[in-house]
């Protein structure tokens, strides 16, 4: 039996889940949301999978929790799959973190792999790269599901160049938390809460006139500015980091 938790602030990572899920069924596979969970609810199982997004050549800090509260013996076997935009080696030191916190908790990672998705931030993927990527994952998953039912070992040789870039992007965490306090709601916003019920660091706070104020835990996930459906949020300043007009994986589903 499986218990497979994605994180997927803006529906990529969730779209490879499901997937993988597909695979998995036969075995048995609880598929559940990682920021609304409760550790408690979670049972013993035979394999932990943990599905995250890339965010500065690092898991997000989200991810980091949770696997640090992972208690010794829950699970038999554990895996990572991290999604980002490439197959860059930039991305090649993702897990580093992960394994070491899996490792702290007496956890040794069977797969480790890496896909790769439409990029969700700054600039939108063409239609053909994008869903190019979408079957190259979708494919790949296939092969991904063989290695945990097989528990075959699939650990990356990471390189040095990797590690440095690794280390240099956690600078993006402290940028994140600018981020969140840059960002505020216009004129449109209509209070219905969305943003606020659904932000993964519960940096959004709804205030006295029933509007979103924002606080300084963000990990500049996205999901709060595509999410919103007057498209009220915008950073003061960082305009460039939102895609213009917003994300959406279904565009790019539908067009094909
Ligand atoms: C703040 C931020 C930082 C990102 N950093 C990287 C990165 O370092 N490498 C990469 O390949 N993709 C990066 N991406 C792209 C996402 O990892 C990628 O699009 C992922 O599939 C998004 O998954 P989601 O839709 O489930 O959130 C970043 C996205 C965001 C929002
Ligand atoms: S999601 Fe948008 S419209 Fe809804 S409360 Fe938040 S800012 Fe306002
Ligand atoms: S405030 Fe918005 S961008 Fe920041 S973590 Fe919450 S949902 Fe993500």
């Amino acid at each position: 039996m499986y218990t497979l938790i994605y994180f997927s602030p803006t529906g990529n990572v969730f779209y490879l889940a499901k997937s993988l899920a597909k695979y998995l069924k036969p075995f048995g596979v609880q598929l559940l949301p990682l920021e609304f969970i409760s550790l408690n609810q979670l049972e013993s199982n035979e394999h932990l999978v943990v599905m995250y997004p890339i965010h500065g050549f690092n898991a997000p800090r989200t991810v980091k929790r949770f696997i640090r509260q992972i208690p010794l013996g829950r699970y038999k076997d554990v895996s990572l799959i991290g999604v980002g935009s490439s197959l860059h080696w930039m991305n090649g030191a993702a897990s580093s973190d992960l394994r070491k916190l899996f490792a702290k908790n007496g956890y040794s990672v069977i797969v480790d792999e890496i896909l790769a998705m439409p990029l969700t931030i700054i600039l939108s993927f063409p239609d053909d790269l994008a869903y190019k990527l979408i079957q190259e994952s979708d494919e790949k998953m296939k092969s991904i599901s063989k290695s945990l039912i097989e528990r075959k070992q699939t650990i990356p040789f990471v390189k040095g160049k990797s590690l440095l870039v690794n280390f240099l992007g956690k600078a993006e965490s402290f940028a994140s938390k600018l981020f969140g306090l840059e960002l505020h709601a216009g004129k449109t916003c209509n209070s219905c809460g969305i943003c606020w019920n659904n932000c993964p660091e519960k940096n959004i706070k709804c205030i006295d006139n029933n509007k979103p104020k924002f606080g300084s835990n963000c990990i500049m996930c996205m999901r709060c500015i595509y999410s919103c459906p007057e498209k009220a949020i915008t950073p003061r300043f960082s305009k460039f980091l939102p895609i213009k007009q917003g994300y959406s994986l279904s565009k790019y589903l539908t067009k094909h």
